[in-house]
């Protein structure tokens, strides 16, 4: 059994945020698995009945602040900021701004709202960490295949929301860090990283997170990625 830790982990419907969850669970943490759906809610045969469960659409903040409200001040020793969307296929003189918007939403400002809403929750706990999966799609500098203007656009926004909250939560002894999965196994069958490679990758680097790591990106492998 784990210390008593506590992880509150967005999108575990499917893919890195449920083995995210799953693997946590397994060592002995408190998972606060959350769903844009609770109906894909982790089952008890799977590891569930070790964890709490919450709905949580990251773009509605009446389901943030319900959340919060639930939880109160209990500390929370890593906020998992998972949940995502993308990637946009379509090219330039066919963008599809709804969609565009939706992935500022679910990717940028949905985060951002977490963050900010769980803050003094990861402040008041032991490990003081927030942990955000964003992609190297929005590395700006790592850009040199052009295309998919939503999804950079979304997480090179996300990367700049990471950077700010570490400088601000420094002063509280949060850590921040932003995390690229790698190509995972998750919805492409024939993408390189296994599901459970990526995320007990992800998971390592969130595990051993010095002060000197707040505020930089790496990939699931411990690599440090550019901006
Ligand atoms: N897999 C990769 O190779 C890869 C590479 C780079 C970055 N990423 C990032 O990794 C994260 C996880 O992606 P994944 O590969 O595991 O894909 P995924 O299986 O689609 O997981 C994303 C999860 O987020 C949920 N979600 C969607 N909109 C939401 C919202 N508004 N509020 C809360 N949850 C929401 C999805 O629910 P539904 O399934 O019900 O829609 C899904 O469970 C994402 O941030 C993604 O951008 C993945």
């Amino acid at each position: 059994m784990a210390e008593d830790f506590t992880v509150l982990i967005t999108g575990c419907d499917t893919g890195l945020g449920r083995e995210f969850a799953m693997q946590y669970a397994r060592d002995g943490w408190h998972v606060i698995a959350t769903y844009l759906d609770h109906a894909n809610r982790i089952g008890d045969d799977e590891g569930g009945r070790l964890m709490s469960h919450a709905q949580l659409d990251v773009t509605r903040f009446h389901q943030i602040e319900a959340l919060k409200a639930h939880l109160g001040d209990r500390p929370i020793d890593v906020l998992l900021s998972n949940a995502g969307i993308g990637l946009d296929i379509r090219r330039l003189g066919e963008i599809d701004y709804d969609y565009f918007r939706q992935m500022y939403e679910v990717n940028t400002v949905g985060p951002m709202k977490l963050c900010e809403t769980f803050a003094g929750n990861v402040a008041a706990s032991k490990l003081r960490r927030i942990a955000i999966v964003s992609s190297r799609m929005g590395a700006i500098s790592l850009n040199l295949t052009g295309g998919h203007y939503g999804y950079r656009a979304s997480k090179a926004g996300l990367n700049a929301i990471v950077r700010s909250l570490a400088l601000d939560l420094a002063g509280r002894g949060v850590r921040v860090v932003a995390l690229h999965p790698g190509w995972a196994r998750t919805a492409e069958p024939d993408a390189p990283v296994a599901v459970e490679d990526s995320v007990a990758g992800m998971r390592r680097i969130i595990g051993r997170l010095g002060a000197h790591d707040t505020g930089q990106f790496y990939n699931y492998d411990g690599a440090p990625l550019a901006w």
